[in-house]
């Protein structure tokens, strides 16, 4: 199996005036191709914090972070958020989808951006995937917040990404939901080999990972 990522000694802190917060304190980590991770930890722990580290969004203050063979600690943001573009996706508690916009069109814009072939067809396909064949055309606010959500799960992996970045994306949802979305992330990652870490407080779904990962004040404990 090969490594996907790899951190080593990382360290995030945060300047609060004269005070130096650590939120994140010698966080070492590798993770293999196709590998399923929950994090999980209290509230205020560090994982949003890990996950935008790894995602790119944030920069470590000390450490070194690979993914694949990519140092990204030391490339610059404009290479950073290419390899996020090409090889990440991200999903967030809240769905942040283009309110004016229907379901296929929020799908069909990443495409389209990033030159993908027959970028609507392709969107329609993925929504029809997650059950959404009946929505196509409605707006996010004609949606619940599970539809919500499954147009964003879908627009987060349109790219076809090999991780999959999940900061408590049922956090929002009902038990009925976050079931249903559990179920979609679990089967699409199985399907296509992709990798997922995945931030929840719900115990069933961490336990739906292969391996798990506490953090407790800014450290795996
Ligand atoms: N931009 C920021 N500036 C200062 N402190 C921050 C910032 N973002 C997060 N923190 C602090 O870092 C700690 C970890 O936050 P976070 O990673 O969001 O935790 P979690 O996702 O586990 O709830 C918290 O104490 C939080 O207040
Ligand atoms: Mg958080």
């Amino acid at each position: 199996m090969s490594t996907l990522l790899s951190l080593k000694k990382v360290n995030l802190n945060y300047q609060a005036g004269k005070a130096t917060i650590k939120v994140l304190q010698d966080i070492t980590l590798k993770t293999n191709n196709k590998e399923t991770i929950s994090i999980v930890g209290e509230s205020g722990s560090g994982k949003t914090s890990l996950i935008m580290l790894i995602g790119g969004l944030e920069k470590a203050t000390s450490g070194t972070i690979f993914f694949r063979d990519y140092e990204i600690t030391r490339l610059s943001e404009d290479e950073v958020s290419n390899i996020r573009r090409k090889h990440i996706g991200i999903i967030f508690q809240s769905f942040y989808l283009i309110p004016n916009y229907t379901a296929v069109e929020n799908v069909t814009l990443t495409l389209e951006l990033n030159k993908f072939n027959n970028p609507q067809k392709q969107a329609k396909e993925l929504l029809d995937r997650f059950g959404l064949k009946h929505r196509f055309n409605n707006l996010p606010s004609q949606l619940s917040g599970g539809e919500q959500q499954r147009v964003a799960i879908a627009r987060s992996i349109a790219l076809r990404p090999e991780l999959i970045l999940a900061d408590e994306p049922t956090g929002n949802l009902d038990s009925e939901n976050s079931k249903m979305i559990a179920d979609i992330l679990f089967n699409y990652v199985k399907d296509e080999g992709t990798s997922l870490i995945i931030v929840t407080h719900d115990v069933k779904l961490a336990n739906r990972a292969k391996r798990k990962i506490k953090i407790k004040d800014g450290k795996i404990v």
